[in-house]
């Protein structure tokens, strides 16, 4: 299939990819803040801690331990606004979990394109969980955060079946250029956008740099049948939503986007095909016990997603039968 990138001023912003064994680096663009042609140029020492960083706010949701002061009162801002917040993170991080091992499973998907990978948390990468499941399984991570980018390659230090891209995932064409003979484009690949949409300052419903419009870029260049995993919070309640977008913004500098209703997400993943359990609280999605509860939160907030899959080119978005899930692997 033809990648079909949209043209924008910020299509030029370089795009580069590390294979994460040391000795095999590689970059499709110089020059770019954390970057350069080895992993040793970059560095955590880069990282601006002076304003909170939407991946150092996630860690400490999740209790991890790369975050600073001005993350942490983010964070701290956030709970007070979402009292469950931490659980609907781990919640979210738990979905993932499952979505991706049963892809790499019980489905045979053998390729993982992780768009705003975050830093590595301490339950599960996705990397460790699709190659448990399936040795072999390739994985790239991409993220625009250098920081982010430094802490990849130190985890992934030796796992050759793993590639880091740091790049904009509203470049798709530039990200699916960057991974080239990683991937074999030819079998789907599963595309996970976990708690990254929501960072994208654009929101028009017609914005080609807002969350539906990257997910449908994306789902143009993927391979057809192509799973597509989105997560994120979600709240009803337009003051919940207000305060959040304000407390997230104002922390990040500007670099943040917007928390969005239920149906903002049903707007993102309008064109993939939806299997049931379809779109809704993540804690329903094959959970691993049946009397697995949703968190409760009473500001309203919930983790939502759901799991698709891209149609490829000429076939138009509907409802299949396979809850996402069906074999990929091939021959
Ligand atoms: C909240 S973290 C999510 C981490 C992980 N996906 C998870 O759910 O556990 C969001 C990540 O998206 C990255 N990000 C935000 N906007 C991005 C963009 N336009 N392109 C690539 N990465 C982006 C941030 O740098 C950050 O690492």
């Amino acid at each position: 299939m033809t990648a079909a990138p949209r043209t924008t001023a910020a299509q030029a912003a370089p795009v580069r990819a590390f294979p994460a064994s040391r000795g095999s680096m590689r970059m499709t663009s110089p020059g770019e803040p954390g970057g350069g042609g080895s992993g040793s140029e970059v560095r955590p020492a880069l990282q601006d801690t002076t304003v909170a960083r939407s991946a150092r706010v996630h860690d400490w949701l999740l209790g991890g331990v790369e975050n600073y002061a001005p993350d942490r009162a983010a964070g701290a801002a956030l709970v007070e606004v979402v009292p469950g917040a931490r659980q609907l993170a781990h919640s979210g991080r738990a979905f993932l979990r499952r979505a991706v091992g049963l892809l790499a499973g019980e489905a045979g998907i053998g390729q993982f394109l992780d768009l705003g990978c975050g830093l590595p948390v301490l339950d599960g990468n996705v990397h460790e969980v699709s190659q448990a499941a399936c040795p072999g399984t390739r994985v790239v991570y991409v993220d625009v955060d250098p920081v982010v980018l430094a802490h990849a390659f130190t985890t992934l230090d030796d796992n050759a079946d793993t590639l880091i891209v740091g790049g904009d995932i509203r470049h798709p064409g530039a990200i699916r250029e960057a991974i080239g003979g990683f991937f074999d484009w030819d079998r789907p690949v599963a595309v996970l956008m976990a708690n990254v949409l929501d960072c994208l300052p654009a929101d028009g419903a017609d914005d080609p740099d807002g969350p539906a419009g990257v997910v449908r870029d994306w789902a143009a260049v993927l391979p057809s049948g192509s799973p597509v995993v989105i997560q994120q919070m979600v709240c009803a309640d337009a003051g919940v939503r207000e305060t959040v977008t304000a407390v997230m913004t104002g922390a990040t500098g500007g670099r943040w986007g917007r928390m969005a209703t239920p149906g903002d997400l049903g707007r993102y993943a309008a064109p993939l095909h939806i299997g049931p359990p379809g779109l809704g609280d993540v804690t329903r999605w094959r959970p691993d016990s049946p009397a697995a509860p949703g968190p409760l939160c009473p500001s309203g907030a919930a983790a939502w997603g759901v799991v698709g899959r891209a149609p490829g080119a000429g076939s138009p978005p509907g409802t299949v039968g396979d809850g996402g899930l069906r074999s990929g692997r091939g021959p």
